[in-house]
């Protein structure tokens, strides 16, 4: 497996426009991958300036490690969930960072390797799990949460309309026996949504996927505590990247960084502010940016990214 096979980065060179890792200081990659946008930002870094890279997939640590070592002292990982990004860094003696990027969700890699479960098109043992080190996987979400819950996760982590249907087919065959793979249960899902709706051009069985794979990973639980901590952590001028792949966690972003730039909590009536509340950044990204067609014919998968960014002030 080549590098860029692990993953293509998507967005490099805005992600580095906007980082301006050439500035020097601490920076922080919190979903580190197969390494390619610390690359990236270890090719900008001047002398004395440092990249730490967190993970909680020991195969990315691995490879990007690799892909890294040329870079000597310049780079760090760091296994480990970048919802406890402060104590993960103030276990290594960092306090405060000049920029930090978020690359949320799954790597190609993750998504390809069929032994980890993430795919529905490849057959696997469900799996899902990001960190192999934990044992809640899709398996356990599938075969153990009750029709309800999994009506639920269907609906509010998939967006899937028919997200009852499918849970009460689900609970009823794993009556008989478990659901113990990808293949199975991607059946099991297009069987379930009514005929008419079961040739869509991608298949139906995408959003259940979305949503277990969220689920098992805890993907939006923390994530805006985690924006709040990773803002916290910048030092003034400091400047925060996330780039998001689906509706959910964009939102979540958008809002917690609108809420950084208009924390006044006054009613609109109010002739003054009296809250006190002042913005602590300016929003770089008004609009998020997107991958261009060339990019988007090239990786299909920088189709749904969509890249905003902060500074702190
Ligand atoms: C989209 S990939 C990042 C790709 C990377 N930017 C590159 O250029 O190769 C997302 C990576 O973040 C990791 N990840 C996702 N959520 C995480 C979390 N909460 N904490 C730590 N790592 C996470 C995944 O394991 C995956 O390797």
């Amino acid at each position: 497996m080549t590098t860029s096979s692990y993953h293509v980065p998507i967005l490099v060179d805005e992600v580095i426009d906007l980082l301006m890792p050439e500035r020097g200081g601490i920076f922080v990659d919190g979903t580190l991958g197969g390494g390619g946008h610390s690359e990236a930002i270890l090719e900008h870094l001047p002398k004395g300036a440092h990249l730490y890279g967190i993970d909680r997939d020991c195969e990315a640590l691995e490879t990007a490690t690799a892909r890294l070592a040329h870079f000597g002292d310049s780079f760090t990982a760091i296994h480990g969930n970048f919802f406890e990004m402060k104590t993960l860094l103030s276990g290594v003696g960092v306090q405060k960072a000049d920029g930090i990027l978020l690359d949320l969700g799954v790597s190609s890699h993750q998504l390809d390797s069929a032994q980890r479960g993430f795919s529905y098109k490849l057959d696997a043992p469900l799996d899902m799990r990001m960190d192999q080190s934990v044992t809640f996987s899709a398996y356990d979400v599938v075969n153990g949460y009750d029709e309800q819950r999994l009506a639920d996760i269907f609906f509010r982590y998939g967006e899937e309309k028919f997200s009852r249907r499918i849970a009460q087919q689900l609970v009823q065959k794993r009556e008989q026996k478990p659901i113990e793979t990808t293949t199975q249960l991607a059946e099991l899902i297009k069987q379930a949504i009514p005929a008419k709706f079961r040739n869509e051009p991608q298949h139906p069985a995408r959003r259940c996927f979305q949503a277990i794979r969220i689920e098992v990973n805890g993907e939006l639980s923390g994530l805006e505590a985690a924006i709040q901590a990773a803002h916290d952590l910048l030092n003034l001028g400091g400047r925060l990247c996330v780039l998001t792949f689906h509706s959910l966690e964009d939102r979540i972003v958008k809002t917690a960084f609108k809420s950084f730039e208009q924390p006044c909590t006054c009613p609109k009536s109010a002739p003054v502010c009296i809250c006190g509340k002042k913005p602590t950044v300016h929003i770089l990204t008004k609009k998020p940016i997107i991958a261009d067609e060339q990019e988007q014919e090239q990786n299909s998968r920088s189709a749904s990214a969509k890249l905003r960014a902060i500074e702190k002030l």
